[in-house]
């Protein structure tokens, strides 16, 4: 009976053509989690009650084929977008309908919650398309460790950031790049990320060579001391906390009297940010660590 169950489950999945067409990403991702969770975690389960293994068996290596397939159409997209973005022919509004196509009835997490959806796989799959790299360098306890600001929140800073042909960003505590690599990507603007861990550096220039992104560059350095002297617009995923943070904040804050610049930030680093007297938040709301907060230097022109 769970044996017939099972069986019927596969096949349904096996025989939807739509899951077998490039852009639906979104049926795919479903489809993938329906095995994993519902038909192989039902073998597995079924696997010391029942007497008969070899079919268990038998149906386990069809779901995992099946899997592998799905997975297979995955990477030829990633492939094939991979290559657009290095021809140059997929940058801007074109990318941004590209990712609307191909995540067309995904479910989405709102701006304020927690966590990583289906933009994230599809953009991992599209940025991060080597193996991890393992740190070399002991961080300090104020150094936060690596963890990717969710994609719909650099979708959000590039809307609202409405860069200039003048602007620098700045991507303090960049990881492995993604932030500035979909930031250039998606606007062109001179993006820079500052990274205290040479191997992620090392990733993020790699991948950003292999998408033959123009005006990307990463910078292996402690936040403390690298060169913000053409920054107008600064983005911070929580990258450090305590004095370090009042030191880097220090830093731009000298650079502000320059010229006005922009923060953007995101996490429970927004919590002291809002508490600095040379900078304005731009929206009511900006205590909420969970969404995306930008704010403005007073201006000394004016
Ligand atoms: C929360 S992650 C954000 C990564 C990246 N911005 C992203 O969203 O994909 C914080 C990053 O800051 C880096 N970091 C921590 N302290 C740093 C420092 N003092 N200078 C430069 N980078 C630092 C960490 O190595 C880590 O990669």
């Amino acid at each position: 009976m769970f044996l017939s169950e099972i069986r019927q489950d596969i096949e349904a999945l096996s025989n939807n053509i739509l899951l077998f067409e490039e852009s639906n990403f979104s049926g795919r991702t479903e489809a993938m989690d329906d095995i994993d969770f519902y038909i192989i975690d039902r073998i597995d389960s079924l696997v010391n009650k029942l007497k008969s293994h070899s079919e268990l068996a038998e149906l386990k290596q069809l779901a995992e084929n099946l899997r592998s397939r799905l997975e297979e159409i995955d990477n030829n997209l990633f492939i094939h977008l991979r290559s657009s973005i290095r021809s140059a022919n997929l940058s801007g509004i074109a990318f941004k309908n590209a990712i609307d196509k191909y995540l067309a009835n995904s479910q989405f997490l709102n701006q304020d919650e927690m966590g990583y959806d289906n933009l994230d796989l599809l953009v991992n799959g599209i940025f991060s398309f080597r193996a991890l790299p393992d740190e070399t360098m002991e961080r300090e306890t104020e150094m936060v460790f690596f963890q990717k600001t969710p994609a719909r929140i650099i979708f959000e800073l590039v809307e609202k950031a409405h860069f200039s042909e003048s602007d620098v960003f700045y991507d303090l505590g960049s990881g492995l790049g993604q932030v500035c690599m979909l930031v250039n990507l998606m606007s062109g603007v001179i993006s820079k990320g500052v990274e205290f861990e040479p191997e992620f550096c090392n990733y993020a220039r790699i991948c950003s060579a292999e998408l033959n992104l123009k005006n990307v560059e990463f910078i292996n350095d402690d936040a403390r001391f690298a060169d913000y002297s053409d920054g107008t617009v600064f983005f911070m995923y929580t990258p450090f906390t305590g004095g370090i943070l009042e030191d880097v904040m220090n830093i731009l804050y000298i650079e502000s009297q320059k010229r006005m610049i922009r923060l953007f930030t995101y996490g429970p680093c927004t919590l002291d940010i809002v508490r600095i007297n040379w900078l304005s938040a731009i929206k009511n709301d900006s205590r909420n660590p969970n969404k995306l907060n930008e704010f403005r230097s007073f201006d000394r022109r004016q």
